[in-house]
């Protein structure tokens, strides 16, 4: 016997059903917005992950030799991807460029809760675009696909944060070098994880040798708790021993109009200003979002913002570009937790049974029908008795049982017995659509 792969997924109609419905309404949604979809291969050159992702994704890679020798990658992100095919056309793309899609992604991690090697993405991208309304617009966005399920501010929120403030915090203790600001922000994404004492640790050896780790870890813990912009400009300003004060009213500006924008969208209720999100991905330059459950700090629903840079290192051309993916996994867990996903069992509409003598007429009819739209089924094989058949047609749960028998059809009649109410009917075989569509 086969098992399995660890950390991936068999789909049986059960499963294939509630996939298909998270991808329906993340269709309409996307498209309310004016976004686009499209798609590329599950393939890439590996270097296109290992070149600006980040250690952490790099070392989640399922990598390998193709015959003809190519380095390659099953990708783990879209993003990418992304990047790869509107790079091509760059110089002449129209601004913005709305796009979304829905992918299968492979990260070789350990399988645990909310976390697999393989699961779907919703992907929603503005390029081309430069000010904060881009971000503006992909927050509602994201709080809409989430909505569409039933789900509501006590069910989940957004933890918005902002890079570029981090970078500030770092220049204000004087940390400019950008691979020490490289590490920095990768050590601000797991700090949440990890022990004071860990990061400390992290901290001295990470740190320039004139800054002092534990002074550094309490600013920076306090600026991590800071969740309004008034309290993030005084500790800026209580902290920086450099002159960056004019920089960071820049930013808080920026900050502010972007949370004007989102109240202006009906979004405000849901945003929670937290510096504590940094993200894992390497290429994110401004601000940064993560959607999650409400009261549960665990894994995240979806995340992203801004990338500026990321199309310059990757194709050579500078654009603009935002971003979010929100993962198939976590919202399923949270949707079954809540009870909100519907009853999707596929219920057909017509079982037809018949004498054998009648098998011709039935199947004709069979084929009528499911031209003019209704789904319908009859027992395969060898023609079994009449009371066979419907014992089989009683328990599919089928919205209408068809009877053919000889004697009826003599007055082109079928006998129609609806689920609903048990209640039986003889209809002519001509009004039989007419019928069902009632
Ligand atoms: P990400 O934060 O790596 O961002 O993934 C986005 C979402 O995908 C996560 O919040 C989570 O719901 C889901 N996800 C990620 N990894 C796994 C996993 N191993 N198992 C189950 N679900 C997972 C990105 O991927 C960025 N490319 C998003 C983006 C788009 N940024 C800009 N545009």
């Amino acid at each position: 016997m086969f098992e399995i792969l660890p950390g991936f997924r068999d789909f049986r109609p059960n499963k294939c059903a509630t996939r298909n419905y998270l991808f329906a309404h993340w269709r309409s949604v996307a498209k309310h917005y004016g976004f686009e979809e499209f798609d590329g291969p599950i393939l890439e050159p590996l270097e296109l992950f290992t070149k600006k992702s980040g250690e952490e994704i790099a070392e989640q890679l399922f990598a390998f030799e193709d015959k003809g020798g190519r380095k390659i990658a099953l990708r783990p992100e879209m993003t990418p991807s992304l990047v790869r095919i509107l790079g091509e056309q760059a110089a002449t793309l129209k601004r913005p460029t709305k796009w979304f899609n829905i992918t299968e992604n492979f990260r070789y991690e350990r399988p645990q809760k909310g976390r697999l090697r393989s699961f779907y993405q919703f992907n929603v991208d503005i390029v081309g675009e430069e000010s904060y309304t881009a971000e503006a617009e992909l927050i509602a966005l994201a709080i809409r696909s989430f909505q569409a399920f039933g789900l509501s501010r006590e069910h989940f929120y957004i933890r918005l944060s902002d890079r570029q403030l981090w970078m500030l915090w770092l220049q204000g203790f004087g940390i400019t070098d950008e691979d020490t600001k490289g590490k920095m922000l990768s050590l601000f994404d797991k700090w949440e994880r990890r022990s004071h004492a860990d990061i400390e640790a992290d901290l001295k050896k990470i740190l320039p040798e004139q800054t002092n780790a534990a002074a550094f870890f309490q600013a920076t813990e306090q600026l991590r708790n800071a969740h309004d912009l008034q309290s993030i400009k005084v500790l800026f300003a209580q902290y920086a021993q450099q002159n960056i004060s004019e920089n960071v009213d820049q930013r808080l500006e920026d900050f502010r109009l972007l949370l004007n924008e989102l109240s202006y969208l009906g979004c405000s209720d849901f945003i929670k200003i937290d510096l504590s999100i940094v993200r894992g991905l390497a290429y994110y330059t401004g601000f940064v979002f993560e959607v999650f459950e409400t009261g549960n700090q665990g894994r995240a629903l979806a995340g992203g913002g801004r990338y500026d840079q990321l199309f310059e290192k990757l194709v050579g051309h500078a654009m603009p570009a935002v971003g979010f993916a929100a993962g198939d996994v976590t919202l399923t867990d949270l949707l079954e937790k809540n009870h909100l996903l519907p009853n999707l069992e596929q219920v057909v509409d017509a079982y037809l049974v018949f004498e054998p003598t009648e098998r011709s007429v039935a199947l004709r009819c069979a084929e009528e029908l499911r031209q003019t739209g209704f789904s319908v089924k009859y027992t395969l094989g060898e023609t079994k008795s009449l009371s066979k058949q419907l014992k089989k047609a009683y328990g599919d749960g089928a919205r209408f049982v068809l009877i053919f028998t000889h004697e009826e059809l003599l007055q082109n009649k079928v006998q129609i017995k609806r689920a609903a109410d048990g209640e039986t009917e003889l209809i002519a075989i001509a009004d039989l659509a007419n019928y069902l569509k009632q």
